[in-house]
Formats: C-alpha cells, sequence, structure tokens
C-alpha cells in the first residue's frame, strides 16, 4: 500500500487550511451581505460572527433578527452557558415583561455578569430583594418632595454649571463634545438628588473626576461578557488584563467616592429630613438583621450605584442623540423654539428658568422629539431575563428552564411591521394625537423605559429634566455639528455614541 511521504502530507495540510480559510471568508461574506444567520462552527459556536461584528453589533443583531421573524437563537462556545436567544418580538417583550413576569427573573448567569459592578442593586435583584429596592425607591422618586427638588438641583446646575460652561465654549468658538457635557450633567445631578453631594464634574476645566467616567469604561466589558464563557473572562479578571482589567478599575473608582459617604451615613446618628442612605438602611436592616454591618455597606454601596447608572447614563444618551438627531433635521428645532417660546409664555425672557416640572408638560413637540430619540436610540438596548420553567413565547421558540432571553429594543424600533414604512426615519410627530396631545403607546410596542413590573421607575422625571436642559440649549444657541465626525451607537450594554457629539455652539 502507498504510504503517504512528508512532502504529500504537508501539501495536503496546506490545501485543506487554505479550503477552510476560503469556506470561513465566503460564509463570513455571506453572512455580512444578506442576513442569513452566523455560522454555527463546532466547539466556538457563533462566537467567531459575534467577535467579526464587533463594531456594529445592535446593527448586526438587526439584521439578522429582521431577516428571522424578529427571533434568533444564538449559539455560544459549547457548554459554557453562553446560548442566547434574541427577539424583538413585541408579543414575545409582552409575554415575558408583563404577562408571564413571574417566571422571568433576571436569573443567576446576567447577575454574575453584571456583579462587580450592581452588586446587589435594583438591576441585578430578584424577588424579595427586588421588591424591597423598589419600594423603597419609588417612596423616593415619586415622594411628595421629589418634583421640588428635582427642579431645583437641575435649574441651579443648569444656570451654575451648564450655560457658564457652554457660553464659554461658544464665546470662544471651541468645538467640544456634548455627550461629555450631558454624561457630567446627569453624573452631578444624580449624585446630588441621592446622595446630597455634588461632585462638579462639570465646569470648564472639565475636570477629570474618576467615578463618572468610570461608568463609560464598565459598559463595553459588560457586553462582551454576554458573549464569552464564564471561564474565559473571569482568567483574564484573574490576570487583570483587557476588558476585565478596564472593568475592575472602573468599580475600584465607584467604591472609592461611594464608600466614604455610606460610611458617614452608617456612622450618623438620626437625620433631618428624608435620606435615601439611611432609609434604605433600615429596611435593609429589618430583613438580615441588624449586626450585619459589613453586608449593610456593600448593599448601600450597591444601592446607590445602581441609581447613579440609571439615572447619569440613560438621560446623558438620549439627549445626545435627541441633538444629533435634531441637528440633522433642522425643522424640528424650529418647531421646539416656537413651542418653548409661546407655550411657556416667558415672561422674563433673562430669567434662565424657563419652567416648572409641570409646566414641562406642556413642551408636547419637545416631547415626541425626545420619544423619537429614545425609540431609533434606547439607552437601554438589550434587556436580558432567564426562564425559570420551561415556556413557550407567542413566537412559537420553547425556553427551557434557566435558557436566557434578550429583547433588542434597538432592532425593535427598525421593525416596519410596528412603526411603519417610515420606522427610520425621525418623525416627532409621531407621538402626537390629532388633538395635539402626547399619543399614549403601550410600553410593549415603545419598550426603551422597559414594561411591567419592573418599568423604569424615573421615566417622568427623567422627562422633565431632559426637557428642561434641552430647551435651555435650543432656546439659547444653534447647534453645527462638527463636519465629518463620525456619530454611530457604541457596542456597549448602553447605546451611547461610539466617539462622542462633536459641536460647535453659537450664541443667538
Ligand atoms: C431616559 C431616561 C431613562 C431610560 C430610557 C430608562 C430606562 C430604564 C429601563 C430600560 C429599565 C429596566 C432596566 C432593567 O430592568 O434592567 C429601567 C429601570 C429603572 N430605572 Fe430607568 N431609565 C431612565 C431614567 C431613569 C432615571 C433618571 C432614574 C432615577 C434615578 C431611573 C430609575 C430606574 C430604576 C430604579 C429602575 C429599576 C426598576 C426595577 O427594576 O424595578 N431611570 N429604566
Amino acid at each position: 500500500m502507498a504510504m503517504l511521504q512528508y512532502p504529500q502530507i504537508f501539501f495536503v495540510l496546506i490545501l485543506f487550511t487554505a479550503i477552510s480559510i476560503y469556506l470561513w471568508k465566503r460564509r463570513m461574506l455571506r453572512s455580512k451581505q444578506t442576513s442569513s444567520p452566523p455560522t454555527n462552527w463546532p466547539v466556538v459556536g457563533m462566537l467567531p460572527a459575534i467577535l467579526q461584528n464587533k463594531h456594529h453589533l445592535h446593527a448586526y443583531l438587526t439584521q439578522i433578527l429582521l431577516g428571522h421573524g424578529g427571533t434568533f437563537q444564538f449559539r455560544g462556545v459549547w457548554f459554557s452557558n453562553t446560548d442566547l436567544l434574541f427577539t424583538c418580538d413585541p408579543n414575545n417583550f409582552h409575554h415575558i415583561f408583563t404577562k408571564n413576569f413571574p417566571n422571568y427573573p433576571k436569573g443567576p448567569s446576567f447577575k454574575t455578569i453584571f456583579s462587580d459592578l450592581l452588586g446587589d442593586g435594583v438591576f441585578n435583584a430578584d424577588f424579595q430583594l427586588w421588591e424591597l429596592h423598589r419600594r423603597q425607591t419609588m417612596s423616593f422618586l415619586k415622594g411628595e418632595r421629589f418634583d421640588g427638588l428635582l427642579d431645583e438641583i437641575v435649574w441651579n446646575k443648569i444656570e451654575t454649571s451648564l450655560l457658564p460652561v457652554l457660553d464659554h465654549f461658544s464665546g470662544r468658538g471651541i468645538e467640544f463634545d456634548l455627550q461629555d457635557v450631558f454624561q457630567r450633567f446627569a453624573y452631578d445631578t444624580v449624585c446630588e438628588l441621592v446622595l446630597g453631594r455634588d461632585p462638579v464634574s462639570l465646569s470648564i476645566a472639565l475636570p477629570n473626576v474618576p467615578s463618572e467616567k468610570a461608568l463609560n469604561d464598565a459598559i463595553e466589558p459588560l457586553l462582551y461578557r454576554h458573549f464569552l464563557p464564564e471561564t474565559v473572562w473571569k482568567m483574564q479578571r484573574w490576570l487583570r488584563i483587557g476588558n476585565e482589567k478596564k472593568l475592575m478599575d472602573a468599580a475600584e473608582a465607584l467604591d472609592k467616592f461611594v464608600y466614604p459617604i455610606v460610611d458617614s451615613r452608617m456612622n450618623s446618628e438620626g437625620n433631618d429630613g428624608f435620606d435615601l442612605i439611611t432609609s434604605f438602611k433600615t429596611v435593609y436592616e429589618e430583613m438580615i438583621g441588624r449586626n450585619r454591618a459589613d453586608r449593610t455597606r456593600v448593599f448601600l454601596r450597591d444601592t446607590v450605584v445602581n441609581l447613579l447608572f440609571a439615572g447619569r447614563d440613560t438621560t446623558s444618551t438620549t439627549l445626545t442623540w435627541l441633538f444629533w438627531l435634531i441637528a440633522t433635521n433642522p425643522r424640528s428645532i424650529s418647531r421646539i423654539r416656537e413651542e418653548v417660546e409661546s407655550v411657556i409664555k416667558l415672561k422674563d425672557s433673562k430669567n434662565s428658568r424657563l419652567f416648572g416640572a409641570e409646566e414641562s408638560r406642556k413642551l408636547v413637540y419637545l416631547h415626541g422629539a425626545l420619544c423619537e430619540s429614545l425609540r431609533l436610540y434606547p439607552p437601554v438596548a438589550l434587556q436580558h431575563k432567564a426562564a425559570l420553567r420551561p415556556d413557550v413565547l407567542p413566537s412559537g421558540h420553547f425556553l427551557r428552564p434557566g435558557s436566557r432571553v434578550s429583547v433588542a429594543f434597538y432592532s425593535m424600533a427598525r421593525m416596519e411591521s410596528l412603526w411603519g414604512k417610515d420606522c427610520l426615519e425621525f418623525k416627532p410627530e409621531r407621538w402626537i394625537s390629532g388633538h395635539g396631545a402626547i399619543e399614549h403607546v403601550p410600553s410593549y410596542k415603545f419598550a426603551a423605559f422597559s414594561a411591567g413590573p419592573r418599568t423604569c421607575l424615573g421615566k417622568d422625571m427623567s422627562f422633565v429634566e431632559m426637557k428642561m436642559i434641552a430647551a435651555s440649549i435650543i432656546h439659547r444657541y444653534d447647534v453645527d455639528l462638527v463636519k465629518d465626525h463620525p456619530v454611530i451607537p457604541r457596542d456597549s450594554v448602553v447605546l451611547q455614541t461610539k466617539h462622542g457629539l462633536r459641536v460647535r455652539l453659537i450664541k443667538r
């Protein structure tokens, strides 16, 4: 029998490798050009496709979902528990988040992914602990003092920080990153609301406040954890390298800021008036007992970090996209200006406090513009859950206990069947009824604030805050986008713009 000699073996190996590379490239090209599913490779599953498309994950996912009737099963690395059912089907969303809510906690897998940053805070908690968070946060955000406090803090920040910074840039014709300004604004404001302390990250010098930027550094690594096997990212973490190092540095920066405040509240006896940290401490101790100071301390840190995260990234991201959308649709700027000037009936045009929380509700067109920003670029672009018991989704997909499912809000906005042929267009009018009031759209269709028992608790306050900021800027300045600066979504758990929003302001 003829035996293969070494040169022949070498030749066969080269040929085999070349054919494999050719087939792989052809598949990758095909899956790029069409909505065909990513190749499910032995051992590594669909991970190569994710890595190859990591520069535009949300768009890539949308392309696949829309080509597969709105639901698609991602297969991860074998035995790594990274399979994930993606869906943008509103019926599935309604089923998981509302109708069959008890069967869909966040689950242990997602809890692990987010644990370094969010710990046992509201976003990461389930069952009894989540109920405690929800009750306490609600009593704070819906309390009778809250609207007045919000009004005071936001207008004060606009007067003492935002306008001086913007005047400084516009007066000198300096181009700057508006997203950065919004993040600093939102961070200072939410710190003041939740902690009663303003870290003053928004000032003309744009100082480096590590805890403020920590949240930016954390959100990209958190998305990759969804697809990478836990052992891989835990190894990176152990070695303190790459994305995991970023995440650890971010968590440490937040700890350095939050723990001293928590400690001082834990050690202070009594308080004049309502204090969020103290109120959480009381109810948590009722649940676990008084002699667990270490656990309580960590719990309070988690509670605070979750609220800072909730308040900073969502409003700043919405405002960033809003300004990009209106700058590319100038007609909408005139409409917002007319509305601010006529509806609010400025008594004294020199008064920087243009309106109060109650009057802000009359800004219907601006409300529609914000909703469009939230629809097209939902800050929380993906929302995950894990099935407790077996279930069949309205789309017919079966979920085993422990199966992970992620609802893609970014993709939902791009469904013609849901929003019509003009779904990709920015149309604030979409949100205004024939009578000129704000049109009610059910939450399973307009998903930016989530839906069901875990729906966002800060929705109302965020509209008030965002209207105050947007109206203050649009009323005073023309906003010019810096030419050729790319404005694309960042691949992270929060849909910020990847390279910021570079603008120049011209005082009107
Ligand atoms: C444009 C602004 C906002 C958007 C788009 C938004 C969106 C969301 C979304 C999608 C969720 C569900 C998250 C999850 O379950 O993982 C959520 C929950 C929540 N949001 Fe917001 N949010 C915004 C502003 C705020 C603000 C300003 C606050 C208050 C500081 C806030 C407080 C909360 C809280 C406490 C939850 C947890 C609710 C729960 O799990 O029961 N949000 N938000």
